[in-house]
């Protein structure tokens, strides 16, 4: 009788369970009413006198170690359950992360740098909020001179002299304040004028200059430079340049870029002319270089400030330029495969 009990411990402590109903299962055939513990324990009375003793502390033993068996069991079970809930299949593969789209802007801007990038510009900054010298006086603007008329500007009511600034031709005259030539840098950054808000204008919006200072530089390279940017921003090498007036530069031009008639767009587009108007440019004025500490009978340069706004509407055909500054999530999820 104590060798069967001796067995059943042996078999108990071998015991391992991967589901409660097996653990259960396994609890009633020992410990459940009609089990084999309580089958020994009514054995006992029939147990001699002189084995009661090592009877009943083997059948102890084997009640034990069933409980502790079936406890041990259950814990593991259990804590293998609360791992599931906490931490999912750990195996399973990763959700993916939702990732964000650039703003149409920033993808122009981005195509913008990296193309006078690879011919060796610099990008500079400067402040959105200017003073007169930086955005108009050293930029052969005088006070009173009527050209600053073609630029409306938002002045800071208690100071004339602080301004938004009306375009980026402001940090040229920073950048040649501080860098001696050769000075080959792009600036990009916001710009405001008063202006009424429709679909095709803002009261804010972006702009791209472009300086190059050297000795010897000429008209040429400016158009050099220009043909190979055509080319690599829009895959069109035709250009022409219209005679134009900037105080900043002399001579000055309009750049156009011959986009061509081949479809509905096109004609839209262009306005039927195949032709596009993309950035103002020319040769810095003697008078700024000097205004800004730089020689003009040692040095010469151009200069070009192009509209990044206009561009992104013109390259993803958007409507309204309105739409770039309204933050509404399904116009901005559209940009999602570009750069
Ligand atoms: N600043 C001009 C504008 O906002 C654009 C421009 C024209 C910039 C000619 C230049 C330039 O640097 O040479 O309309």
């Amino acid at each position: 009788m104590i060798d069967k009990i001796k067995e059943h411990i042996a078999e108990v402590e071998k015991f391992t369970a991967e589901t409660a109903e097996t653990v259960e299962s396994f609890r009633i055939k020992y410990l459940g009413k009609k089990g084999i513990l309580n089958d020994f324990f009514a054995e006992f009375k029939n147990v001699p006198n002189e084995q009661k003793k090592e009877f009943g502390q083997a059948v102890n033993q084997l009640k034990k170690a069933a409980e502790d068996k079936v406890n041990s069991i259950k814990e593991l079970l259990e804590s293998k359950e609360e791992d599931k809930g906490l931490y999912g299949d750990l195996t399973r593969p990763a959700e993916p992360i939702q990732l964000g789209s650039r703003h149409p802007i920033s993808i122009v801007k981005n195509q913008i740098i990296d193309i006078f990038s690879r011919i060796g510009f610099n990008v500079s900054e400067g402040p959105e909020i200017e003073d007169d010298w930086h955005n108009f006086t050293a930029l052969n603007l005088p006070e009173y001179h009527p050209a600053r008329d073609m630029q409306d500007t938002f002045f800071i009511q208690t100071d004339p002299d602080i301004l938004l600034r009306t375009h980026t031709s402001s940090v040229q005259v920073r950048y040649m304040e501080e860098n001696k030539p050769p000075i080959r840098t792009i600036s990009p950054g916001r710009v405001y004028r008063n202006e009424a808000i429709s679909a095709r204008s803002h009261c804010f919006f972006h702009q791209v200059e472009g300086l190059y200072i050297d000795k010897g530089v000429s008209f040429a390279d400016l158009k050099q430079t220009l043909q190979y940017f055509t080319t690599e921003m829009f895959g069109k090498s035709k250009i022409r340049l219209r005679p134009s007036y900037f105080p900043f530069t002399e001579p000055s031009a309009e750049v156009d870029v011959y986009w061509g008639l081949n479809n509905e767009i096109d004609y839209r587009i262009t306005k039927g002319t195949g032709w596009l108007e993309i950035m103002g440019c020319g040769m810095v004025d003697p008078n700024v270089l000097d205004n800004c500490g730089i020689d003009s009978k040692e040095y010469s340069g151009f200069a070009f400030g192009m509209g990044i706004d206009r561009i992104a509407l013109l390259l993803h055909q958007i409507p309204d330029i309105r739409m770039l500054s309204e933050n509404d999530i399904r116009f901005l999820e559209q940009f999602k495969s570009a750069l």
